[in-house]
């Protein structure tokens, strides 16, 4: 199936939706860079907050990345998965999430949590890698607040997102290669 759906995928230009999910702008940003990261590589590739996304005609593949808040991913990835799960599901696609505000990314693989398990599996994802998240020392909101004392940081790697999304642009131009660049944290599965 996979195969299947990367074969899809062999074209001219491939076009990927890169579809996201944020609260406080450090998950659009990290968006932002594997689209960036795409374009480079040659990929056609539109970012765009998954809560505006109606359809998915004219993408080859997707990559649906959401903030987690409370162990939970953003309602608007969880949604957007939902909404369009057929189409996902005829189309290679990649999830990540985004949020420790710690060195664990870094580290090692951190596993989505279940939520975002149950809907890798359910449109049958190529990969879902969690990224380390940042939080602002004068976030809003009360629990953001709080935490902002303890945790406030910039735990994103840039190199890691570019490798993830670099790892990506070579599976869409030769299906079966690996879809990561950045071995035992970002991996293949869902
Ligand atoms: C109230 C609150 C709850 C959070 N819960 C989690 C969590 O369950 N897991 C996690 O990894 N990060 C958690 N975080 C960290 C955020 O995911 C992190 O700050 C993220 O990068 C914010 O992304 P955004 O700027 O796109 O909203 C939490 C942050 C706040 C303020």
């Amino acid at each position: 199936m996979k195969t299947e759906k990367s074969e899809r995928s062999q074209g001219v230009t491939t076009r990927v939706l890169v579809a996201f999910a944020s609260e406080r702008g450090g998950t659009a940003e990290i968006a932002e860079w594997i689209g960036a990261e795409l374009r480079r590589a040659g990929v056609d590739a539109d970012v765009r907050p998954a809560g505006t996304v109606s359809t998915l005609d004219g993408y080859d593949a997707v990559v649906v990345g959401g903030v987690l808040y409370e162990g939970r991913w953003h309602g608007d990835a969880r949604h957007f998965v939902r909404r369009q799960a057929n189409a996902l599901a005829r189309r290679p696609v990649w999830l990540f999430s985004s949020g420790p505000l710690d060195d664990s990314a870094r580290d090692h693989r951190i596993e989505p949590v279940r939520g975002v398990a149950k809907a890798a599996r359910r449109i049958g994802a190529e990969g879902h890698v969690t990224f380390g998240g940042r939080l602002e020392r004068d976030a809003r909101g009360f629990m953001a607040a709080q935490l902002a004392q303890r945790m406030a940081g910039d735990h994103r790697d840039r190199g890691a997102v570019r490798s993830w999304a670099a790892g990506m642009a070579a599976h869409l131009r030769t299906p079966g290669s690996a879809p990561t660049g950045t071995p035992g944290r970002a991996g293949a599965s869902g």
